[in-house]
């Protein structure tokens, strides 16, 4: 739990020097849950002592720091969280695109060997060198926009050594924003065990997972057609919780599977995608307390149906989103794009789109020290310019998409420019 103490005043921490004092943010959403709607604070100050958040409030009554950054004009956020990521990957996709484009099915490239099968091979001739330099290039552009936590998963490795250096690849000492690792060594059948899928599931639990585990949060499967099917994706699931992963899955996405409730029951911290996802799977989640992850950067490249946003709204389901930039589903890179494509074409609204890539992003990480700006809560502070001639509200920065531009980004105690 998160260190509480009173909003704004606090004369104990007034009285001495902090890092780093953010001051006159021209409108702060703090979106701090014991605050009303986003928590907004108009002429806000954010103070940061040693990579936390120490003070909050309006900034005449700010405490002093050694540092000040003057945010005048611009919109303060939590530093963004990208609930679901497939960063670390070589080569390219466009020819699938094209083909899609003329009306290829995304399942039917993946079971005749394209589709992520083709990723595969192009990442494993990759160097591990490259693969780093791949996902740096990734991170670093999120971080342009905000984004201050991202998830990633391994995935297209697919055997014990190249799912390692996709994890690798993706350690967060290695990049400019903090990571999450996602083992997906099921992600789906490699092609030399495409006649004895039973040995591949074997090998992701025997082989992948203790060389895997310990460097990663999260086990996830895909679990649908053309990968896995309930019970191998139930199976792998367990397996990685024995191991000491919280679990999350690709699910519902292009057919109805039914792993929403099997995932939910063994306690999934969240669920991707659920395109298909049924009134059973959302009772499940909402009974477990799991977090729903939209993909709206899938939805719109696999010309799919919106999930079931009403349904979920009303069980109480956190709905998080979700850039899910990969090379074939969801060319996405940018977390506003994909949290202004959830208002156009899955239905959420601007409230929901915005508590989606902070707060509800942080918990399906199962992370509780970010996702809102609080006192004791990690100083990541995203501040953003508004387009030209729009006022400093989310507001303008949801509508205008692709615009709204991260001026300064403290992440931890770095400032970046
Ligand atoms: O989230 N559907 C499964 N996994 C990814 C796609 C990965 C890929 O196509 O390379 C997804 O959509
Ligand atoms: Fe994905």
């Amino acid at each position: 739990m998160v260190r509480r103490i009173p909003h704004g005043h606090n004369p104990r921490l007034e009285a001495k020097l902090t890092d780093t004092v953010v001051h006159s943010i021209r409108r702060l959403y703090t979106m701090d849950p014991e605050r009303e709607g986003l928590g907004i604070i108009e002429d806000a100050a954010v103070a940061i002592e040693a990579g936390s958040i120490a003070w909050v409030g309006p900034s005449k009554q700010a405490p002093e720091g050694r540092r000040t950054v003057d945010a005048s004009g611009l919109v303060g956020l939590p530093g963004l969280v990208d609930p679901h990521t497939h960063s670390v990957w070589a080569g390219s996709r466009a020819d699938e695109f094209g083909q899609r484009l003329a009306g290829a099915n995304y399942a039917d490239i993946l079971e005749a060997g394209g589709g992520i099968l083709s990723t595969v091979r192009a990442t494993r001739s990759a160097t591990s060198d490259d693969l780093v330099s791949y996902a740096q290039t990734r991170l670093a552009h999120m971080r342009t926009r905000g984004v201050t936590t991202a998830e990633v998963k391994s995935g297209y490795g697919l055997s014990p050594e190249h799912e390692q250096v996709l994890l690798g690849a993706a350690n967060p000492a290695l990049h400019c924003i903090d990571v999450v690792r996602t083992f997906l060594g099921a992600h789906t059948i490699p092609a030399e065990y495409r006649h004895k899928r039973s040995a591949y599931v074997d090998q992701v639990i025997h082989e992948q997972l203790p060389l895997c585990a310990p460097h990663a949060d999260f086990v996830d499967v895909y679990c649908d057609r053309g990968a896995f099917d309930v019970d191998e994706a139930v199976a792998i699931l367990k397996a990685g919780q024995s191991h000491g992963l919280r679990v999350r899955a690709h699910a519902e996405q292009v057919t109805h599977t039914g792993i929403a409730e099997a995932a939910a029951e063994l306690g999934a911290t969240a669920l991707d995608h659920l395109e298909h996802v049924s009134s059973e799977g959302i009772a499940a989640m909402a009974a477990a307390g799991t977090v729903a992850v939209l993909l709206p950067g899938a939805q719109l490249y696999l010309r799919d149906s919106p999930p079931p946003v009403n349904a979920l709204r009303e069980a109480g389901v956190p709905m998080a989103v979700g850039t899910d930039l990969n090379p074939g589903s969801s060319p996405v890179h940018d977390l506003w794009t994909a949290a202004t494509l959830s208002m156009l074409i899955a239905g959420l609204t601007m409230e929901e789109a915005i508590l989606g890539i902070t707060r509800h992003a942080a918990a399906a990480l199962g992370l509780s020290d970010r996702g809102w700006i609080g006192v004791g809560m990690r100083g990541d502070l995203a501040l953003f310019e508004p387009p030209v001639g729009e006022p400093a509200t989310v507001e303008s920065l949801l509508q205008h998409m692709g615009r709204p531009g991260a001026k300064i980004v403290l992440c931890s105690q770095a400032l970046v420019g």
